[in-house]
């Protein structure tokens, strides 16, 4: 349990921030490694809770790692098992992965029924049906899922609707092999096109990463080598969201805005001045916001994850706001919490109208990543001091989340551990 974060609002923020890189990169990328016994460098990885458990699902399954700094070191010279324990896979959904990179290189894989954020169904069925389309036998009982394959994944997968980890998934079966497989309607997001570019660097063929038809043509084996991740465009959109939220100011270095472009309009639309350079977003806050009606979907449209984000700053903006997720029609469990700091809000048939006002501190719960990354923003445009529990989740996704904020001006703590809890 981690403690609650105390957040003393209402100033602006400013200043400048480094981008992280991003975590939803970084998972399918550490999964990408068990394909190969030779060793790979990662440059500059998240040091955030999210990694440390697939961490230990990969050491579980026969990867060395160490850190050096925020560089990891990752070593597979084999597979020493292929099944992937619940109390592993359960922590995280994205572990979920690792049936595809186990039935590459080993041929089978047994993967108990993935965990992940409490917000609305998310379930597995495109992953198993598109390996099933591969010709890979797969099982399912009493939560574990089993599959094997007799020869090479060959033909097309086509998905109902675009699946992050769906698509990874399948790179993953198919990235060994003398066999071609081609996803349609593959998932879009820069994290695919990063994924797809270091499985490259291994060795594995790949045409068509970031379109809608990607062919994935297998390698008799894979080699190593040294990555960079791109930068998180979901931590940059949270900074982005807060120092609006507060009427702030802020530099993002080592951003990538043309992967923000939804956001980055989004902000302008509601009067903010956004400028860009390659590598950098600057936004200067208008005094006077305007509301916006927001649509979360799949890249290149508004990101699902900033949807609560973004609920958060429309809290703070005078007006009624409308907001649809069509990627996660219920990830709302943030809109109970925003109301706790004044704001009206009130979801019909999965739209969330949000009528804006200065809002106030209260005590506040965050029950998933983004719905935290929320809560954080409109804490810190509140006025008055805000006690947000639930700090466990954040800390999956957003890393130094304290120090950060504290860099640009925000009055934020954790709250003091009791004395005889310290002593323990
Ligand atoms: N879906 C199914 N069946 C499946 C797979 C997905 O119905 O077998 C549905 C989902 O329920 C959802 C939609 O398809 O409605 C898209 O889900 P997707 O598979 O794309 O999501 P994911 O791969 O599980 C990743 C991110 C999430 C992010 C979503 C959407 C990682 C590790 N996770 O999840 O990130 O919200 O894509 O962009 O990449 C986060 O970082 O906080 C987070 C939750």
């Amino acid at each position: 349990m981690q403690r609650p974060m105390i957040i003393h609002g209402g100033t602006p923020l400013r200043g400048e921030l480094r981008v992280n890189p991003a975590k939803n990169a970084a998972l399918p990328i550490l999964v990408g490694s068990l394909l190969t016994s030779e060793p790979i460098t990662l440059e500059e990885v998240p040091r955030l809770r999210d990694i440390e458990v697939l961490l230990e699902l990969l050491a579980h399954l026969g990867t060395r790692y160490a850190w050096e700094g925020r560089t990891l070191h990752l070593h597979t010279p084999e597979i020493k098992t292929a099944k992937a324990p619940y109390e592993l896979v359960s922590k995280m959904r994205a572990s979920f992965i690792v049936l595809g990179a186990l039935l590459a290189r080993e041929g089978e894989g047994e993967v108990s029924m993935p965990g992940g954020c409490a917000f609305g169904p998310r379930p597995v069925d495109l992953h198993i049906k598109a390996l099933r389309d591969l010709g890979f036998a797969v099982e399912e009982e009493n939560g574990t899922f089993s599959a094997s394959r007799n020869g090479w994944p060959e033909g097309e997968v086509v998905f109902d609707r675009p699946t992050v980890g769906g698509t990874e998934q399948v790179m993953l079966a198919a990235a060994l092999g003398p066999t071609e497989v081609t996803i349609v309607n593959a998932a879009l997001e820069p994290e695919i096109v990063d994924f797809a570019n270091f499985l490259q660097m291994l060795g594995v063929h790949i045409e068509g990463a970031g379109t809608a038809k990607m062919t994935i043509r297998g390698a008799e084996t894979l080699g190593g080598g040294e990555y960079k991740i791109i930068p998180d465009r979901i931590e940059a959109g949270t900074y982005l969201l807060a120092a609006a939220a507060t009427r702030g100011e802020i530099l993002l270095e080592g951003a990538n805005p043309e992967h923000m472009d939804a956001l980055l309009s989004k902000l302008r639309e509601s009067g903010h001045t956004v400028v860009t350079g390659t590598d950098w977003v600057r936004l200067k806050s208008t005094s006077e916001p305007q509301p916006l009606n927001v649509d979360a979907r799949e890249y290149p449209g508004f990101p699902t994850d900033l949807q609560p984000p973004v609920s958060a700053y429309l809290a703070t903006v005078p007006g009624v706001s409308l907001l649809r997720d069509l990627v996660y029609p219920d990830r709302f469990t943030h809109v109970g919490e925003l109301a706790r700091l004044g704001a009206e809000l009130h979801l019909k048939e999965r739209v969330l109208a949000i009528h804006g006002r200065r809002l106030s501190g209260a005590r506040v719960k965050a029950f998933d990543i983004r719905g935290g990354g929320a809560m954080v923003i409109a804490a810190l445009a509140a006025d008055g001091e805000t006690i947000i529990e639930g700090m466990q989740h954040v800390s999956r996704g957003y890393e130094d989340l304290e120090n950060r904020l504290r860099s640009l001006g925000a009055n934020v703590f954790s709250e003091p551990v009791p004395l005889q809890q310290a002593a323990d």
